[in-house]
């Protein structure tokens, strides 16, 4: 496959998963240069620091040489104008993430009319999976094998720990 371009993967990845990790390992195949951007997003609360979720991400691409992490605040096609990339990726999972990442692809082109979005569809196996219901199944003793690196299941158990601990 001829790979072309910079392609910028925008998220919350709070935390990372599999089927995040799924993503990033298709558009590493078809893009010369994946930038993973971790949005700081102060206002949806995350359980998360940028600082955390960015260290997480680098553990967890290590097996890719052409993936980074970058974190941005603002809008995403300033971010990837400012990275020169032309492509913003997205997963799509099941039917009920279409109707947002329509309303946001079709925003961010009005943006910016130079920067593509291109959907990439994980296995089957992650089709059903978010990182809300990873973090709710670890907080109530459940298991997350197999769904999360399980470097990140023992962040979420020391973070919940800690929270718990605090309060
Ligand atoms: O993983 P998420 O939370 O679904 O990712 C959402 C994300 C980061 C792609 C989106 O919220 C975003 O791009 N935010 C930055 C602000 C922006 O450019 N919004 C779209 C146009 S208003």
């Amino acid at each position: 496959m001829n790979k072309c371009k910079i392609a910028i993967y925008p998220g919350s990845f709070d935390p990372v998963t599999n089927g995040h990790l799924d993503i990033i390992q298709r558009g590493s195949r078809i893009f010369n240069r994946v930038i993973i951007a971790v949005l700081k997003n102060e206002r949806k609360d995350p359980f998360f620091t940028v600082a955390e979720r960015s260290e997480m991400l680098e553990r967890a691409i290590r097996p890719f040489d052409n993936v980074e992490v970058a974190s941005f605040d603002g809008l995403l096609v300033d971010f990837a104008k400012e990275m020169d990339a032309g492509v913003v990726i997205r997963g799509l999972r099941a039917v009920t993430d279409f109707d947002y990442e329509f309303q946001l692809a079709l925003m961010n082109r009005r943006l910016n009319r130079d920067v593509e979005t291109i959907f990439l569809m994980p296995s089957a196996e992650y089709s059903y999976l978010s990182s809300s219901q990873v973090k709710e199944a670890v907080s109530l003793g459940g298991s997350v094998e197999g769904l999360v690196p399980d470097f990140v299941e023992e962040m979420i158990l020391d973070k919940l720990k800690r929270i718990r601990k605090n309060s």
